[in-house]
């Protein structure tokens, strides 16, 4: 395998195990220093170019938001020879723009999470690295994934911000209140430390999210299910074969 024709790694997160038109798929499942992944690599070919998936809860969503080996993840895609990730996360919505099955493609994150292993600069002797993070997201792979949707005619929100949050539970209504009072517009578990971690090793990454609810206290529904999360999910992501394809059939 050539690792420098791979185009794009896509992760994926909750209801989002497999990667639609992926075809002629290896899986590769490598060890790395930072121990196992959260599952298969799976590597085949999509739109006539080389992609690599990798379901971030692993493929029976086993995983949960706070032990998922995000270093692990990200080391092995690299190593497989991916340059360019797209992280798929699925979300709550909290501001008016991002309701129920909306895709968006936010440009700022804040960092609530705590506990997690959140850089590569742990290993003894390594070089401690302050990376700039001002913008989250690679701009030019956003670019790319906004002109895609756009040639795609895919609708998708430009901008927001992500909110990271611990999980595995959902928040409370005070907990969202704060985060809106923050100028967070989606809320969910697992866009830090990847984010970080992503940019820490050099790689293109930016983020679709799916929304799947409003989060707590932003709709009318006195509860959310799990349900209700896979189910909006799996209509939202209708959408997404189209805009890989776009994406990559851009050079
Ligand atoms: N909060 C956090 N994470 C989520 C949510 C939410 O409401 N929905 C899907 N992932």
């Amino acid at each position: 395998m050539d690792a420098e024709q791979i185009a794009l790694a896509v992760i994926g997160g909750t209801g989002l195990y497999r990667l639609a038109g992926l075809d002629a798929v290896e899986t590769h499942q490598p060890p790395t220093k930072y121990g196992a992944l959260s599952g298969p690599v799976r590597l085949g070919t999509l739109a006539g170019r080389r992609v690599a998936f990798l379901a971030r809860h692993g493929e029976g969503h086993s995983v949960p938001p706070h032990l998922v080996n995000y270093r692990a993840n990200l080391a092995a895609l690299q190593a497989l020879g991916a340059r360019r990730v797209l992280a798929l996360n699925t979300v709550g919505g909290i501001g008016a723009r991002f309701g129920p099955r909306v895709l968006a493609c936010p440009d700022q994150l804040i960092d609530y999470t705590w506990g997690r292993v959140s850089t590569f600069c742990e290993e003894p002797g390594s070089e401690v690295l302050h990376v700039d993070f001002g913008d989250p997201y690679t701009p030019a792979l956003r670019a790319e994934i906004l002109a895609a949707a756009h040639a795609a005619g895919v609708a998708m929100v430009d901008g927001g911000c992500y909110a990271a949050t611990q999980g595995p539970r959902l928040e409370t209504r005070a907990e969202i209140a704060r985060l809106r009072r923050d100028g967070c517009d989606l809320v969910g578990m697992t866009g830090m430390p990847e984010a970080g971690l992503a940019r820490e090793l050099g790689l293109e990454y930016a983020c679709v999210a799916i929304v799947a609810n409003w989060a707590a206290g932003c709709g009318d529904e006195e509860e959310i299910t799990f349900q209700q999360v896979l189910d909006n999910v799996a209509a939202a992501s209708t959408a997404l074969p189209a805009l890989l394809d776009a994406l990559l059939a851009r050079p």
